[in-house]
């Protein structure tokens, strides 16, 4: 069966990591930028490895420079996402490319963006919400900036704080002011942890930032002390299999950890991170787990209650995606 049109609820996603190379590459011609060096012939994403793959993100966010672009970005992104059956989605927005964290600026890119969100809802049928998030390589000072720009904005629509970037730079506790700063202003949290480091990251993501999700998280499956206490404690974990496979974290998806953290009772969900960067859209990532775990319409059925669950918007937008 086709699983297009089965509808999925997204949790993990950024921005402009979503972004369609073609769209990047049109920006670049238009604004007279030469990034040719980060596109494949056959028009995709060229880089050799996950830190390598940061450099290439920050290249093509750099052709991003006006509310109009984000506007225009966010429309390209939903439209494709809809197309792939996505009903409700949370990216993740950073201010360190939307206005350079300057509370006023970000305020206009996130403008344009929530007007393309409203047309995409109106015309695609599909929901976004945003979730501010923080560069953990760009380290916890610029992260109060960010977190400053996440409580100027908070509310119905920005509805979490989260943190990408490079999980071998500093410590999730350098981050505890910034996600303190976002918790006071009510703010769900989360944070990329136990993708590239083991356990003991996830746990101080845990017991420092107190996040009720975490980005990846598939590294726990190491420690299955940590294990149980991710079901104890109803931490959601936002996977994304394909992005895992493809950087390297686990060679194939047979060797990924997402059907036994299932098994045990964890809350996983399904996402694709950075989709045109990974070849992958959330179809492509059913049809694999189908073909490697045998999973069904019933366990995706069930994925996206977990999903729906988790998610950071209000109760009517959820009664209203139900
Ligand atoms: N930024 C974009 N994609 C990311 C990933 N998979 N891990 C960490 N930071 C990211
Ligand atoms: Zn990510």
């Amino acid at each position: 069966m086709s699983f297009q049109s089965l509808p999925k609820v997204e949790l993990h996603m950024h921005h402009e990591g979503a972004a369609p190379p073609a769209f990047i590459r049109g920006l670049a011609k238009e604004k007279n930028v030469d990034i040719s060096r980060i596109f494949t012939e056959d028009g995709g994403y060229a880089y050799r490895d996950f830190w390598h793959f940061l450099e290439v993100y920050e290249a093509a966010t750099s052709v991003l420079t006006s509310p109009e672009d984000f506007r225009r970005l966010t429309l390209a992104i939903l439209e494709e996402s809809a197309k792939e059956g996505v009903v409700y989605a949370e990216s993740f927005i950073s201010p360190d490319f939307c206005g350079g964290r300057d509370v006023a600026a970000f305020k206009d890119y996130l403008a344009a963006i929530k007007d393309a969100s409203d047309e995409a809802e109106r015309d695609f049928g599909i929901t976004l919400r945003g979730v501010v998030t923080c560069i953990r390589h760009f380290g916890g000072d610029v992260a109060r900036e960010t977190a400053k720009c996440a409580q100027e904005t908070a509310g119905d629509w920005i509805v979490g704080f989260g943190m990408g970037g490079d999980e071998k730079a500093g410590n999730q506790s350098d981050f505890k002011y910034a996600y303190d700063m976002a918790r006071e202003a009510g703010l769900k949290l989360t944070t990329h942890a136990g993708e590239w480091n083991g356990p003991d990251e996830v746990r101080e993501a845990l017991d420092a930032l107190k996040v009720s999700r975490i980005g990846h998280g598939v590294r726990s499956i190491e420690d299955l002390n940590l294990v149980e206490r991710l079901v104890e404690e109803k931490i959601t974990l936002e996977v994304c299999p394909g992005s895992n496979v493809f950087l390297g974290v686990f060679d194939r998806l047979e060797n990924h950890p997402i059907a036994k953290l299932r098994e045990r009772g964890v809350n996983v969900t399904v996402s694709t991170d950075d989709p045109p960067f990974f070849r992958t859209t959330m179809t492509k990532e059913y049809e694999e787990l189908q073909r490697v775990f045998g999973w069904d319409e019933t366990d995706f059925a069930d994925l996206n209650r977990v999903a729906l669950d988790a998610a950071f918007c209000n109760a009517d937008t959820k009664a209203r995606i139900a």
